[in-house]
């Protein structure tokens, strides 16, 4: 949540930092800022609410002559949306601009501390309040040097509880950029004679490709030419420059109206990439070799618990049939943010994986932070490279998904969906699995690609039957088993893109309270491919019908269903019960898709949602 750019360097800053701001809108889009220094080393200050793109309204980033400045793109966590509580935030006595990512925890303490040296606020913001504190540290020092500004930083960072990643600009130092990371992402591009602070890589690949990750409690300070990182307590630190494996146009939208959908037509790929290099010589086993470091102990393991959030906390769902079903481990799937306060008693033969798109989701580190102090090999898979969590677990797999910019997560839930998938067979083939079944997954995992392409030629019907129900208020998703994860996603797909209060269930557990809501006015998406127990989810479906509920199929099929039963019948290719999740899932995206069009919604920015939550 709310991306940061910083720049130092030869080019002017203003349209990069512009530029930058727009690559990094879906961490947050309720007001932006920039905030540089001019030639004639004064600062210069535009923030509006709303989008990037209105910030255009009060400056022109093409007229400034600045080659230092800092931008931010807002999440509001404190303080309503408004120009006041917009970022940069100037100091009180001017000296300082700051943008931040986070949330300071002590905020109250640390203002009464300040409103007792006579320090007055204008916004509801934490920020505000750190921009002041490091003015006044660096009030306390004897020169006015870069050395200062940098000890200034370090010991209010000193006093700080809480989470950042900031961008620090000094009015005695013209020519230097100052940045700090603790919990929230921070990365440093270096280019030719120039430095490229930002929450992602996104807003730097245009430029270069070679980046430092900053860690947590590290400080960067640098001007065009230089770049000196050291901790909050002054010991040097020398980091590792990384290559950013994507291209620029990776992270272009094409010929796709919206990101969500691009990033849905791009699955077929994200599938071919998940399953290169992770087939064993003789194809009757996934492998992993970044799950090496764990050696022989994966016999020893007699249980997983898996941490993530919203979408990966589904995929994780998933895994828990499939490694239960293909590997007899007994699995727990935890929501990250509850993990971390409960006492979960853990055996010492326990694993723990966390899972997330982004490598930063706050609650997911912090269940990964726990289980690491209790002792606990901890498993990641993630699919960005350079993340947190792929840098604190102790081994793990990458989606190599490619970016994804949609807010709605689509491709890297399948793309999570089919690791798991093929991690089930890892390990049922390290224990109960037999060739001949490893062998058959292999191959269905080789097809799906394909499958994935013939699914996807399902749109059109799939946009008629959202310009049947657009208008329906309610719906509910049920599926059985391996599509009650589907389920799960595709309700939380239509409520987070469509506005549409949706409720996902599994099928039978519907009679439970929520057939309560069937009525005409409240359709039912059912998934349903598993042949062996479709007289029970018949049931069920009568059960609707005999209410008037309409019915929305998704089968495949060998599914023994009259079509003229449903209103609507939605045929996706069969493939291996491990895999036939990821095919199920492809329509749910398509109907949130068509529904949120119709509706009027941005798809790819949802109100009041940010792609990467870094907040509690
Ligand atoms: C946010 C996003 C979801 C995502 C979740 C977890 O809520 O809107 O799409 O599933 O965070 O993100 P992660 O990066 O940890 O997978």
């Amino acid at each position: 949540m709310c991306g940061i750019v910083g720049y130092v360097g030869r080019r002017p800053a203003a349209p990069l930092i512009f530029e930058g701001l727009q690559h990094l809108e879906y961490r947050g889009y309720d007001s932006a800022g920039i905030g540089l220094i001019k030639a004639d080393d004064t600062f210069e200050l535009y923030r509006n609410v709303g989008r990037v793109a209105a910030l255009l309204e009060c400056f022109e980033p093409r007229q400034s002559d600045s080659h230092v400045g800092i931008g931010h793109t807002r999440w509001a966590t404190h303080g309503a949306v408004s120009v006041l509580n917009a970022h940069p935030h100037r100091s009180y006595h001017g000296d300082f601009l700051l943008v931040h990512n986070g949330v300071i925890e002590n905020f109250k303490t640390l203002k009464s501390f300040l409103l007792e040296k006579d320090y007055a606020f204008y916004s509801d913001t934490d920020t505000e309040i750190l921009a002041n504190l490091i003015e006044f540290y660096y009030q306390q020092q004897a020169t006015t040097e870069p050395a200062s500004f940098l000890q200034a930083v370090q010991e209010a960072l000193r006093h700080v509880q809480g989470t950042y990643g900031l961008a620090v600009l000094c009015q005695d130092c013209p020519n230097h950029l100052l940045a700090a990371r603790n919990g929230s992402p921070l990365l440093i591009g270096i280019g030719d004679n120039e430095h490229i602070v930002a929450s992602d890589a996104a807003a730097i690949v245009t430029y270069t490709s070679q980046v430092i990750y900053l860690r947590d409690r590290e400080i960067a300070l640098m001007s065009s030419d230089d770049l000196q990182i050291c901790t909050l307590q002054s010991e040097n630190v020398s980091a590792e420059v990384c290559t950013i494996d994507w291209s620029p146009e990776e992270a272009e939208r094409g010929q796709h109206e919206h990101y969500m959908h691009k990033e849905i037509y791009e699955q077929a790929q994200v599938i071919v990439n998940a399953i290169r290099g992770h087939i064993s010589d003789d194809f009757s086993s996934p492998r992993f070799g970044g799950l090496a470091p764990l050696g022989n102990r994966w016999n020893e393991i007699d249980r997983i618990v898996f941490c993530a959030c919203g979408s990966a906390w589904h995929a994780c769902l998933e895994a828990e049939y499939l490694i239960e079903h293909y590997a007899h481990i007994p699995v727990e799937v935890e929501y990250a943010s509850e993990f971390r306060y409960r006492n979960a008693p853990l055996s010492k033969r326990t694993l723990v994986v966390v899972v997330s798109q982004s490598g930063e989701t706050l609650d997911t580190l912090a269940a990964l932070a726990e289980a690491k102090r209790r002792g606990y090999p901890v498993v990641g898979i993630t699919n960005v490279v350079g993340s947190t969590i792929s840098r604190e677990t102790d081994c793990g797999i990458y989606q190599h998904a490619g970016p994804e910019i949609g807010v709605a997560s689509t491709k890297a839930f399948t793309s999570q969906l089919c690791i798991l998938a093929m991690l089930a067979v890892y390990l049922g083939r390290l224990r109960h699995m037999d060739y001949t079944e490893g062998v058959s997954f292999i191959q269905a995992l080789q097809e799906l690609p394909q499958k994935i392409e013939e699914t996807l030629l399902l749109e059109q019907q799939i946009s008629e039957i959202a310009q049947r129900y657009y208008q329906s208020e309610q719906f509910l998703f049920l599926g059985r088993q391996t599509l009650f994860p589907v389920a799960l996603e595709g309700a939380l797909k239509l409520k987070e893109i469509a506005y549409v209060y949706a409720q996902g269930y599994p099928s039978a557990e519907m009679k439970h309270g929520p057939i309560a809501l069937v009525s005409k006015e409240c359709p039912t998406v059912i998934f349903a491919t598993q042949a062996a127990i479709f007289p029970k989810t018949l049931s069920n479906i009568q059960e609707i019908r005999a209410r008037n509920g309409p019915i929305i199929m998704v089968a495949t099929g060998e599914i023994p269903m009259d079509p003229s039963e449903s209103e609507a019948f939605v045929i996706i290719p069969k493939t291996h019960p491990a895999l036939q999740p990821i095919l199920a899932t492809i329509p749910a995206q398509f109907f949130a898709y068509h529904m949120a069009l119709r509706r009027g919604c941005d798809v790819d920015k949802p109100r009041n949602l940010a792609k990467s939550v870094t907040v509690e």
